[in-house]
């Protein structure tokens, strides 16, 4: 990669941020598409209200946002899109002449995910499995899909709750287009039992993540019977128990690595107004898949 005078910059930032590998990404689309901009980590102090209007002062052209800064972000940035603002966190910023935009391409790169793969939540009765950010996040994509109804689960039923709620006043607000849909948190263990079949599950706990790659959430194999697609968000290891459980009742699994190369993927569109190719996004993939 060569910098020259007009290289656009972009990059991430976080704290701690030496584990990430969105420059990796970034970086080999650029070079792939041929635009002049490199993307690289930066390691903040915490200190939000310097960190963006040093960045913004230096016209640093689009930044990401990784923990613990994704809410607290928000209050040092121009303007926010409504499903970001209704979500609670940012993770892409734009910049623009007011100010740095705010938007959420967690949200986007896993709707990605499920276009790419053809799966549709459209009409299908849903389960979130957990209720941290990552919940919040798919719990949120699948009503801006419309689903049939929506069962948060968690261990702790409290943070359930508040998911379901913000939920609920999204779908009564004025951004959202949809009809009503049946929202219910849960605690994890009430899902055993019978219940109707054809479910989609989205598995957003960091049960069963490397190296703990034997745990998962549930383990009551006549529950995963009634599941017709498992999405599990951990990428570490590449088949989690979650998935192993899925696939043995027939099932299709996924993990959650390609969501999280769309979400840099819808970063990078959203700042170079481009559509990055399939090929490209594949290119990556299997470079992520063998590091
Ligand atoms: P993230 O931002 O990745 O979503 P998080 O906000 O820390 O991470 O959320 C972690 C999720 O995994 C939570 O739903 C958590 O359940 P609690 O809300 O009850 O803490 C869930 N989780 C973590 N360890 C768990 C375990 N051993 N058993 C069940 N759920 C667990």
């Amino acid at each position: 990669m060569i910098i020259y005078g007009t290289t656009s910059l972009y990059g991430i930032i976080g704290k701690p941020v030496e584990h990430t590998i969105s420059p990796l990404i970034h970086n080999t689309i650029s070079e792939r598409m041929g635009i002049d901009s490199v993307y690289v980590p930066f390691r903040t102090d915490g200190n939000l209200s310097d960190t963006t209007r040093g960045l913004y002062s230096l016209g640093v052209r689009g930044i990401n946002v990784t923990v613990p800064y994704k809410t607290s972000i928000m209050e040092h940035l121009s303007a926010v899109e409504p499903l970001a603002a209704a979500i609670g966190a940012v993770n892409t910023l734009k910049y623009t002449d007011e100010g740095y935009r705010g938007y959420n391409t967690d949200i986007l790169g896993l709707g990605r995910e499920l276009d790419s793969e053809g799966i549709s939540v459209k009409d299908r009765e849903v389960i979130i499995l957990g209720a941290g950010g990552a919940a919040r996040a798919a719990a949120f994509m699948c009503l801006e899909r419309k689903p049939g109804s929506m069962v948060i689960a968690n261990r702790t039923l409290e943070k359930a709750e508040l998911i379901r709620k913000d939920l609920e006043r999204y779908a009564c607000s004025e951004g959202y287009e949809g009809e009503a849909v049946n929202i219910k948190a849960v605690t994890t263990d009430s899902l055993t039992g019978p219940g109707s079949s054809g479910l989609i599950v989205f598995q957003c706990t960091n049960v069963g993540l490397s190296p703990n790659d034997g745990d998962c959430v549930i383990n009551d194999r006549d529950f995963y019977g009634r599941v017709a697609e498992g999405i599990d968000l951990i990428y570490k290891p590449a088949q989690t128990m979650f998935m192993k459980y899925v696939e043995e009742a027939g099932g299709r699994a996924y993990n959650g690595l390609k969501m999280l190369i769309y979400q840099a993927v819808c970063s990078y569109e959203i700042w170079n107004d481009v559509r990055v190719p399939d090929d490209v996004v594949d290119e990556i993939e299997i470079k992520l898949s063998e590091r």
